[in-house]
């Protein structure tokens, strides 16, 4: 039952004991970071899936805030907060999908590795909380840089004995999400018709579309393909600059976090044919870590697909992207072993 100072959604009189208890058909989600820029909006919206039933809200600030506005919205899910780390295990104990986007944003001039001394502590942090609380549940990491906290979260789940690869995903739907909407707008499409499968990992030229595998099936000019490689690359840095020091995208994070999530529940539920890219632990090269396009299922990721036919540009780009992850991920390997 909740601890004295954890906020419940709905306090106060219920005849539906068993609600407050998660009794409601869905699966139980924890939001790590939930009073930031992404984790509000991504609050509001996984309070808005009808596949959740339980949906824990956790932060160092402000979520008592956050948790009685999200609380009032008239869907099925049961809110709680939690207010810091001596409440971080009630938040994590029973959790299905623990999404994390916790740690410090981005400002003009730094590249996302200019956040790993923050980043990489917050994120080793909560994932040791996670492998004591739910070491089953489904792993969404969006905290930057991505191609270094994914492989902290496996180092850390390692060391407690309880790392399953298929569980651990780093969120680049964002970068698809953005590519299919450069794509979309130079091809005049509307972009919920648009498919482009972005591999490699989350941080310039590691972002790697694969613009020779767009669906519907279509060709680019060298100028179109140099212009949209380039745009998909840098679209974090074009959020971050707009917001000149406020921080980086947050909204259209939200949303994509959400979509990525919605299909991670749509696989553990048991649906056919959810495949997204992720960057997860992988065969696909010889790096331990390789966003690609993987198959959701019951146990995460079910199967990792090859990265299929590559154009020269695409290839010259692939050895580009997996020099600069072989150091990124190094770096998060070498953070949890020292
Ligand atoms: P923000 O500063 O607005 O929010 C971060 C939140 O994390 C804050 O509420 C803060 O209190 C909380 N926090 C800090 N330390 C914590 C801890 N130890 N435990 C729990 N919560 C903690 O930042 P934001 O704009 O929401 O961005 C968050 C992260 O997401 C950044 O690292 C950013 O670079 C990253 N990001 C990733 C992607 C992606 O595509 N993967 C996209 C956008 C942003
Ligand atoms: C993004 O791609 O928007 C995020 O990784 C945030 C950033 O720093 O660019």
């Amino acid at each position: 039952s909740p601890s004295s100072h954890q906020m419940e959604g709905g306090v106060g009189l219920s005849r539906a004991n068993c609600r407050a208890k998660g009794g409601s058909p869905g699966f139980k989600v924890a939001i790590l970071g939930a009073a930031g820029g992404i984790g509000q909006p991504l609050a509001m919206l996984m309070k808005m899936n009808p596949l959740v039933s339980v949906l824990h809200l956790y932060d160092v600030a402000n979520t008592p805030g956050v948790t009685a506005d999200i609380s009032h919205m008239d869907t099925g899910a049961v809110v709680r907060g939690f207010l810091g780390p001596q409440q971080l295990e009630d938040a994590l104990t029973g959790m299905d999908l623990v999404i994390i986007p916790a740690g410090v944003p981005r400002k003009p001039g730094m590249t996302r590795d200019d956040l790993f001394n923050i980043n990489a502590g917050i994120v080793r942090t909560l994932c040791e909380g996670i492998a004591k609380c739910c070491p089953k549940a489904i792993i969404n990491i969006i905290s930057n840089p991505v191609n270094s906290t994914v492989p902290i979260a496996a180092e850390v789940f390692k060391r407690a004995g309880s790392f399953d690869p298929r569980r651990l995903l780093g969120v680049t739907m964002l970068d698809i999400v953005r590519a299919n909407t450069f794509v979309a707008e130079v091809l005049g499409l509307d972009p919920r018709e648009v498919d482009v499968p972005v591999v490699g990992g989350h941080a310039g030229v590691t972002i790697l579309p694969l613009l020779s595998q767009v669906k519907p099936s279509c060709s680019f000019t060298t100028e179109e393909t140099e212009y949209l490689t380039s745009r998909i690359q840098n679209g974090g840095t074009e959020v971050v600059e707009a917001k000149a020091g406020t921080g980086s995208a947050t909204l259209s994070m939200a949303y994509a976090a959400v979509k990525f999530a919605d299909a991670c529940l749509h696989g553990l539920r048991g649906d056919a044919g959810i495949v997204e890219c992720a960057f997860v632990s992988s065969q696909v090269t010889e790096l331990p870590f390789f966003a690609s396009k993987v198959r959701l299922g019951r146990n995460g990721v079910e199967e990792i697909y090859p990265l299929g036919p590559l154009n020269e540009y695409e290839r010259t780009g692939l050895e580009k992207a997996k020099k600069e992850l072989a150091t990124s991920i190094q770096k998060g390997v070498a953070f949890v072993k020292k």
